[in-house]
């Protein structure tokens, strides 16, 4: 394989982030910055908001991303961006940024799914076995994803309205818990001692899609029924037990996936692959079925260019590159 050091930028939602990869393996570098105070008190991300802060941003994080990487630019194999799916306007930011530096250095560009991009978050810090299945939760996403090979992604399964970490934050959000609120679901859960009942939205029983709206609408209406009766609301309780009916079916379907298509590993990525809750029943599930589970540290499940350029890499080696009229695509299929 050849080595090779590529920049590669994010900047498809609220952070706007640099990296520089060696070799797809090695992160010499990923500055971040995140937006997420400026959005908060919207209760969400703002799209215009998103561009212009990108834009106040992005080279101030090419020069650090640069200095911190203790590498010049001329020693750069290839520019990576992420291409979609994502905000337009936030999208085009790194784009027009990726082009000029491409187009300034004379070297390939290559443009990069969101998606890929998380799912190779994994490939820093682990060794991906094909066939391998992909369990991808975020804010935008919720999708079982099967990889044949490398390089080619198969949606089998993915949310039919919410996703998973939209369903957290609006949930955080009638609770009045700051944005984004997954964190802090994630923590109230933990300290409950009781769960509440909430349904399950299994779907067709040979489906592998999920659902997540009419677990927010009832957990709504649990919210004004106990404001309605004037009763305090056990939050914590709340939060388990909507968590609770995240974690089973999304383990449920990701293990029946996986035997399914006799997938070797499970990579779990996403921003909601931190959820502490998650991590945990994944862990134990596949340990008890004997299936080799894959998580990136952390800092690699949220938005970040380090996950951007280890999709990049895998295209770089095969020479797949991209042309200088690359258009944004806010609604990218992998
Ligand atoms: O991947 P990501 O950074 O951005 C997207 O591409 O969407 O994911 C952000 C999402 C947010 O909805 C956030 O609430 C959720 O990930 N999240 C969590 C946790 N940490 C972040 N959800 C549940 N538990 C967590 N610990
Ligand atoms: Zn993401």
């Amino acid at each position: 394989s050849k080595s090779g050091l590529i920049l590669a930028i994010e900047t498809s939602c609220d952070e706007t982030s640099v990296a520089v990869i060696q070799d797809g393996k090695h992160i010499l570098s990923n500055v971040i910055s995140s937006q997420i105070e400026v959005h908060q008190r919207f209760g969400g991300v703002v799209p215009e908001i998103a561009s212009r802060k990108h834009v106040e941003v992005i080279t101030l994080m090419i020069e650090q991303a640069i200095a911190e990487s203790g590498m010049k630019l001329k020693d750069l194999s290839a520019i990576a961006v992420t291409q979609g799916p994502g905000l337009v306007g936030a999208l085009l930011v790194g784009i027009v940024a990726a082009k000029t530096l491409a187009m300034a250095l004379d070297l390939p560009l290559i443009g990069t799914h969101h998606i890929a991009g998380h799912i190779y978050a994994n490939q820093l810090v682990h060794e991906l076995e094909y066939p391998c299945m992909a369990l991808v939760v975020s804010g935008g996403h919720t999708e079982l994803v099967l990889l044949e090979n490398e390089g080619s992604f198969r949606m089998i399964g993915r949310t039919r309205d919410d996703a998973v970490g939209e369903a957290y934050d609006k949930v955080a959000r009638s609770l009045k818990l700051p944005y984004p609120g997954g964190p802090h679901i994630d923590r109230l859960a933990s300290v409950a001692s009781e769960a509440l009942a909430l349904p399950r939205a299994w779907l067709e029983a040979d489906s592998y899609d999920f659902s997540f709206s009419g677990l927010k609408s009832a957990v709504l209406a649990v919210i004004n029924q106990t404001q309605m009766r004037g009763d305090t609301l056990n939050e914590a309780a709340l939060a388990r037990g909507f968590q609770e009916s995240v974690i089973e079916v999304l383990v449920e379907k990701a293990l029946r996936a996986v035997r399914a298509y006799g997938a070797k590993q499970l990579l779990l990525c996403g921003g909601v692959a931190a959820n502490r809750g998650l991590r945990a029943a994944l862990t134990s599930r596949c340990e008890a079925e004997g299936v080799p589970l894959l998580i990136p540290p952390l800092t690699l499940c949220t938005d970040n260019a380090a996950m951007i350029g280890a999709a990049a890499f895998l295209k770089w080696q095969r020479g797949e590159y991209s042309s200088l009229d690359l258009k944004a695509e806010p609604s990218f299929s992998l």
